[in-house]
């Protein structure tokens, strides 16, 4: 078996992670989740809350030990089902750490100096901690510890996929073919959900307003008003025009995404109508796409041991794959048995 049982297999396995920070809001839900979800039928799925990624800028200990079991909380409420698919948490699967190692001995300063988001997170900041630079490379060995082929990520993972795609291929070439050299799978128009307040901006729980995010496990009668209160313009159209109409714009792409219906026909059904009637729209079809989340979010939510015990059982599964992998691995570096 030449790594772990996906090297060359014609169906890929998917992989993707997120980050337990910030509670998660629909942008979320719309770009990645639901993706998630969906995928879940088609693919083998390995689905990772990236905890040793969150670390990589300071974080509370309490903070994040509690954002970690509400992720894992909200992504099962949101439909990753634990019988199809394999959610756990990275830092239960030490493996990550240790191949990480392996590919920081493959990829070079030059390289990771080039990221872009490096250079974001990292710009004015007074002390950047090491691990914020290796970050990449840590996704990559998430990534390859799988051979996994398939990656659902927004555009802002493209370069750090780029990346692992050259350090895969690089490993491959020194030691023989190894890893399976991932592909992203990135939505084609993913639809941009803007902030409500500020539709020039993505909505976003830590750059965004509070006023203008949804969060998906917010109040109905709260999202009710957060949407009626979305900033418009005066013109009184509903008509798509980013530059000169934002707002209704945005609220246009939110519909859209929501009910899964092209922006031309949302226009037509309503021309003639006003922003009120609009509004009271969208606000009915993003809490009634929420109710069955948050209705399984309380449930789920009520009894912490069973999300506990279903990531034990995501680890576990996690294992089989990554303890073989990395012990492949080992062998073709040269490392001596220890047994
Ligand atoms: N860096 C990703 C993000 O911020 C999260 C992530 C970590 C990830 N490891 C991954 C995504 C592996 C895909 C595959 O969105």
């Amino acid at each position: 078996m030449a790594g772990a049982g996906g090297y060359g297999s014609r169906m890929a396995r998917v992989f993707s992670g997120i980050q337990p920070t910030g509670d998660k809001h629909i942008g979320n839900y719309l770009g990645a989740i639901r993706h998630w979800v969906d995928g879940q039928d088609e693919h083998e799925c390995i689905y990772c809350i990236v905890d040793l990624h969150s670390i990589t800028v300071p974080v509370d200990p309490a903070q994040l030990r509690q954002a970690t079991l509400s992720l894992a909380t909200l992504l099962f409420a949101a439909g990753i089902d634990p019988e199809k698919s394999i959610l756990f948490v990275q830092g239960h699967v030490p493996q990550h750490m240790e191949l990480a190692w392996y590919l920081n001995c493959t990829a070079t300063m030059g390289e990771l100096r080039r990221m872009t988001q490096f250079k974001d997170k990292s710009g004015g900041q007074e002390s950047v901690s090491v691990g914020l630079f290796d970050y990449p490379v840590l996704q990559a060995a998430d990534v390859l510890l799988y051979n996994a082929g398939r990656v659902p990520v927004g555009e802002d993972q493209r370069q750090h996929l780029e990346l692992m795609r050259d350090i895969a291929i690089r490993f491959n070439g020194r030691y023989g073919d190894t890893f399976v050299v991932p592909e992203a799978s990135i939505p084609p128009v993913g639809a941009r959900i803007v902030d409500l307040q500020e539709p020039t901006k993505k909505m976003s729980t830590t750059g965004g307003t509070e006023q203008g995010t949804l969060a998906l496990l917010e109040d109905p009668k709260r999202l009710q008003k957060k949407i009626m209160s979305a900033v418009t313009d005066s013109d009184g159209e509903i008509r798509y025009d980013v530059e000169a109409k934002p707002g209704v714009s945005g609220l246009l792409s939110l519909q859209s995404a929501v009910e899964g219906i092209t922006i031309p026909e949302l226009e037509a059904r309503y021309q003639g109508k006003g922003y009120g009637d609009f509004k009271q729209d969208v606000a009915a079809s993003v809490i009634e796409l929420l109710a069955p989340l948050q209705a399984r979010h309380a449930e789920l939510a009520a009894d912490p041991a069973e999300v506990e015990r279903l990531l034990r059982r995501g680890a576990e599964r996690a294992l089989e794959i990554a303890v073989p992998q990395v012990e492949a691995v080992r062998e073709r570096i040269g490392f001596l048995p220890a047994v």
